[in-house]
């Protein structure tokens, strides 16, 4: 059994790869660039020219596309990707995709993974499409960009995000499971305001809440999921464990 994480270098690819040496799994990386924190067997590749694709593929048991591609790119991305996988036979593929896109298939970013699911779904490759709240550490993100002066200004929105370290070890697992078309999606243990994961981040600050009228921010909103028992630690777990 052999993997190879396209995009390993990344958030969600760094944490899969580091899931999957855990387990014994013998794990490749394709990515552009090559990160000094990789150990495991590094290809360049890139998904838009589809330079690497075909060679790294060879002898791969599951490939696992959790590479981040630009919306205007994503479409190309893909065909080269579906290509290489039907020349070398990969006998499952795993796309990663978000929770709740059908509901904002207006914004681009989720038009164009909503378009990459399609494709692999239409592809004779065999895969399995996995759809995942928001990362906290995209949360994280959002909230440094939502600082003013010691006061942390947020959207009101209400989401259910989920630790990037839990997605990848839903999709470690998938490499001994036969692909299933569509695995069930991967969120978080908590349905929680943005305002309640700023005010838990940064107990210091003043958190104030504006209405969701940013482009991202009315996309986020839209994906608010009916509650269901989600994966991994919850925000407040995650930030101690950081913190040790
Ligand atoms: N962030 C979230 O909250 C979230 C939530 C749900 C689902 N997802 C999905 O999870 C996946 C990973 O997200 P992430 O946040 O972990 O991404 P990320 O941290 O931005 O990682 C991007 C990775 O993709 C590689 N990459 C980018 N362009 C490439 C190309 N043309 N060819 C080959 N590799 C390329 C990068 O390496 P190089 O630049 O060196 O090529 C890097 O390894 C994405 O599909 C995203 O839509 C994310």
């Amino acid at each position: 059994m052999r993997a190879l994480v396209i995009g390993g270098t990344g958030t969600l690819g760094t944490l899969t790869v580091g899931e999957l040496e855990r387990r014994g799994v013998p794990v490749g990386v394709l990515s552009r660039k090559r990160s000094p924190l990789i150990v495991a067997d590094w290809r360049a590749g890139d998904l838009v020219t589809g330079e690497g694709l075909a060679d790294a593929f060879h002898g791969v048991d599951v490939v696992i596309h959790a590479a981040n591609v630009p919306p205007g790119e994503s479409a190309r991305a893909m065909a080269n990707l579906l290509a290489a996988a039907r020349e070398t036979r990969v006998p499952h593929l795993v796309y990663v995709s978000i929770a709740g896109i059908d509901l904002v298939a207006w914004f681009p970013y989720y038009r164009a993974k909503l378009d990459d699911e399609r494709a692999v779904q239409q592809s004779r490759v065999p895969h399995t499409i996995v759809r995942a709240a928001q990362f906290f550490e995209l949360i994280e993100q959002v909230l440094h960009r939502c600082r003013r002066k010691g006061r942390i200004v947020v959207p009101a929105v209400t989401l259910q995000p989920v630790a990037a370290a839990a997605v990848a070890r839903r999709l470690a697992g998938l490499v001994t499971s036969p692909p299933v078309d569509r695995g069930a999606d991967v969120i978080g243990p908590e349905r929680r305001t943005l305002a309640s994961l700023a005010r838990e981040w940064n107990p210091l600050a003043a958190v104030t809440t504006e209405p969701p009228d940013g482009e991202l921010f009315r996309a986020f909103a839209a994906l608010t999921l009916p509650a269901r028992t989600g994966e991994g630690p919850t925000w407040g777990e995650w930030l101690r464990e950081r913190a040790v």
